[in-house]
């Protein structure tokens, strides 16, 4: 194959570019994939191969251990683009720290800072294009790991695959959402995958969220396998609620730790806000509704941003939330950052890392 060297990394430009046939005023989520991905192997304790290639299919085994056992874990990333056309990554290194995370829970290699945030830097540079600069909209970029080994037997795999793709996207929630209460079904347990970015945590969630759509509700929100009586979070997201002048994200390691999460309670405390990670029962949360003291609940994620939640269902019972209007922290929160990501205003932390 032709190409040429960037800091190790091999580089084959596309022959065609399919820039020209996107919309880029209709962006739907995770339909059209950039022109180039990162792709490396680990084979013999070892990453090898860091090349950026032109977007497209991956030759696989059927034995393919990823596709039996389930070690393939990934990431969910976004790049902004401000009006001089700098392109801006928001918090790498919070999805490298938590995907390396994932990775050991799953038995799986680490994957090192120079190929997970340079080569995504390298990959971005030659896509630069790609990035969307309306506001609501990004570039998602999508990191993942997914174990190779063409044999079949329960061990960890001897080779794995790390890939980069990437997406300009608009909104994943394109209004509110609301939230049945989960009393049966469980997404994790104390002691299991909860906390990592694995792809069965999503395989699992999807015939109770079905169900949930079927009585009306678009997502799902999970509580905790033993007793059902936590709020946990939601189905692609983590959940952040105001209950009185407080703050509160539920808290633990059956939970992803989100970095959007993280981003809005260093946010709150800032500001002078009480914020807490703690356990929040779906009680308090329903008595809060009713009494008036939790004004404010939303689901946040990278793909998600912060999407507010309408109501909350448990047992045929509606509890709505007050209108999104009147929502003075989430939105305040939705409009720093919307600034901060889009170069806007300065940003004090950090988290633009730019390409
Ligand atoms: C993200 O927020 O990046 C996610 O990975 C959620 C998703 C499953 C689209």
């Amino acid at each position: 194959m032709s190409g040429k060297n960037i800091n190790s990394i091999r580089v084959e430009p596309t022959q065609q570019s399919r820039l020209s046939q996107v919309d880029f005023n209709n962006l739907k989520f995770g339909q059209i994939m950039t022109d180039h991905m990162l792709v490396a192997n680990y084979e013999n304790g070892t990453w090898t191969d860091v090349s950026i290639v032109p977007y497209g299919d991956l030759s696989i085994s059927p034995s393919m251990s990823a596709l039996h056992y389930g070690q393939a874990i990934f990431e969910g990333i976004k790049a902004y683009k401000f009006a001089d056309g700098t392109i801006s990554i928001f918090r790498p290194d919070r999805n490298l720290e938590r995907f390396n995370k994932s990775a050991s829970r799953l038995q799986m290699p680490e994957v090192p800072e120079d190929i997970f945030i340079g080569g995504l830097k390298a990959l971005l540079d030659i896509d630069r294009a790609w990035v969307p600069s309306l506001e609501g909209t990004a570039l998602y970029i999508r990191p993942f790991m997914f174990a190779t080994e063409a044999a079949l037997g329960v061990h960890p795999s001897i080779s794995y695959k790390f890939v980069i793709i990437c997406c300009p996207v608009g909104a994943y929630y394109s209004k509110p959402i609301s939230l049945k209460v989960e009393t049966h079904y469980t997404r994790a347990a104390e002691g299991g995958v909860g906390f990592s970015k694995n792809a069965g945590n999503y395989a699992l969630s999807l015939y109770p969220t079905q169900l949930a759509n079927d009585e009306g509700y678009d997502q799902i929100m999970w509580t905790d396998a033993s007793e059902h009586k936590y709020v946990e979070e939601a189905g692609t997201a983590n959940l952040i609620f105001r209950i009185g002048d407080t703050i509160i994200t539920p808290h633990g390691d059956t939970i992803l730790h989100g970095v959007t999460r993280r981003t809005i309670i260093e946010l709150a405390e800032k500001w002078g806000y009480k914020a807490e990670q703690r356990r929040v029962s779906v009680a308090e949360l329903l008595d809060g509704i009713k009494n008036g003291t939790v004004t404010e609940a939303f689901a946040a994620g990278t793909a998600a941003t912060i999407t507010h939640i309408s109501k909350i269902g448990l047992a045929g019972v509606d509890y709505e939330l007050p209108p999104v209007e009147g929502r003075e922290f989430s939105n305040k929160v939705l409009d720093y950052l919307n600034q901060l990501r889009y170069g806007k205003i300065e940003d004090p932390f950090g988290w633009n890392n730019i390409v």
